[in-house]
């Protein structure tokens, strides 16, 4: 019996399953059930093609089963399947931390592994405030984010993230955060290219405000993604960063810069801070550090930090935090080859190479049916769609309409998200941004 008879035949074959941030009900009366991926597609259940213009989820982004990838994973579990993370140390896990802290900026010298985006972001908020306190500074325990931030979703990270959905359903979250709002205003920047030029100013003094009010003695970190991701491809105007991080350093704030997508090629550079010199206390990783062959995240923390912990701390445990599979050798393993994949053939050069021709080609949809603004920055694109009445039905049938016509998007409320491998020949650009106007004139 194949997986379609399956699914075509047995009702309640799905049934025990339940699928993360989907509409069950609908995914039941209307199944996708991929079977397969290789290079640039998936094969589905029905034995359809379909290209893969979101990178799995922000993460394959050199692609599904690299053979070098696929390869190194082969040799570690011959070697090791497991080796415990607490008081043990494996090679491949050491070399990675040389790998990762060497592409980034500054005194970012140390990695503390975690298995996702969303254990990396409560590890970075964890850091952050006990630092403070190893230092004297207890007080230091609120954490400020920003509307329309996405930081997974650990209790640490739907708190200071910005998304109602996400957080309303969970009670009252983490005590002590606040938000800044996000720079973004849709009358006077819809349809802008790449990063805005508007004026950071006023959201810096929204930060200086908020700093007052809460004084800066009870404020131990800001935590921001370089652009907001899930939350529909939001992108901040030139400077922001910079201003953030001398806002944040003057009123001894830890600055926390979440790259789970940017970072390892989404903007052509290992990292988005790297790419403009700015050096934040704390960076989070997950997703491409290792083409999300095995789940696998970071922390890459600056000496001083680290530093605090190995002299603040009595003898001991420094830290304590961790997990059964940080740093797990198939994760491991899969990073160093992902991470030689995206020096030596050339990523990053390539993503260079094919930004422009992405910007002109999502930027085409304009004056298209329901299109209210675009936004793209590196091969990352957002498509603000009018709704008919309920936020997000308009999307969710183009999302569809592109599927059945062999290409993967992702929707998201009402935005649409354009994030192709970074290996995408121009071709295969076009064949996803036509798919999307396709869908864009058949949906009504
Ligand atoms: C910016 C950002 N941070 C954190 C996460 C959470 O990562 P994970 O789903 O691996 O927990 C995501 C996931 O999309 C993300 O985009």
């Amino acid at each position: 019996m194949t997986v379609q008879d399956k699914i075509d035949g047995q009702n309640d074959w799905i049934d025990p399953y339940w699928l993360p941030f989907t509409p069950n009900k609908a995914f039941r009366a209307d199944p996708r059930v991929i079977e397969s991926a290789d290079g640039h597609y998936y094969t589905t259940s029905d034995g359809r093609q379909i290209l893969d213009a979101f990178s799995g989820l922000w993460c394959s982004n050199l692609g599904h089963k690299h053979p070098k990838i696929v390869e190194a994973m082969k040799q570690q579990v011959d070697v090791m399947d497991y080796a415990p993370s607490f008081n043990f140390a494996h090679p491949s896990i050491i070399e990675l931390s040389h790998v990762v802290a060497d592409q980034f900026p500054g005194d970012l010298n140390h990695v503390f592994f975690v298995n996702s985006g969303s254990e990396a972001g409560d590890t970075a908020l964890k850091l952050a405030i006990a630092y403070h306190r190893m230092r004297g500074e207890g007080t230091r325990t609120r954490l400020i984010g920003r509307v329309r931030g996405y930081h997974g979703v650990g209790f640490g990270g739907i708190s200071v993230g910005g998304m109602v959905n996400n957080r309303k359903f969970f009670g009252s979250l983490l005590p002590g955060t606040d938000h800044l709002s996000f720079p973004y205003d849709p009358h006077t920047q819809a349809f802008t290219r790449g990063m805005p030029t508007i004026d950071p100013e006023p959201y810096m003094q929204e930060l200086e405000t908020m700093i007052t009010l809460h004084d800066p003695s009870t404020i131990a970190a800001v935590m921001v993604e370089p652009f907001a991701g899930s939350g529909g491809v939001y992108i901040p105007p030139v400077g922001y960063m910079e201003r953030l991080r001398e806002v944040t350093q003057k009123h001894g704030i830890l600055l926390i810069v979440d790259e789970v997508i940017a970072a390892f090629g989404r903007v052509g550079h290992p990292n988005f801070c790297g790419s403009i010199g700015v050096v934040p206390d704390i960076v989070t990783v997950a997703k491409g550090i290792n083409n999300a062959t095995v789940p696998m995240g970071a922390a890459i923390i600056r000496d001083e930090i680290f530093d605090a912990f190995m002299h603040g701390s009595k003898a001991g445990v420094e830290f304590f935090h961790g997990y059964t599979y940080s740093g797990h050798p198939l994760a491991a393993a899969a990073a160093l080859a992902a991470q030689e994949v995206y020096q030596t053939e050339g990523v990053y050069e390539h993503v260079q190479s094919t930004m422009g021709h992405f910007e002109e080609a999502v930027h085409s949809l304009k004056g298209e049916p329901h299109v209210k603004d675009i936004r793209n920055i590196g091969l990352a694109a957002g498509i603000t769609i009018e709704n008919r009445g309920m936020p997000a039905d308009r999307t969710t049938d183009v999302f569809k309409h592109a599927y059945k016509n062999g290409v993967y998007i992702r929707n998201n409320g009402d935005d649409l998200a354009i994030a192709p491998i970074l290996t995408f020949s121009k071709d295969e650009i076009d064949q996803a941004v036509e798919a999307v106007r396709a869908a864009l004139k058949a949906v009504a």
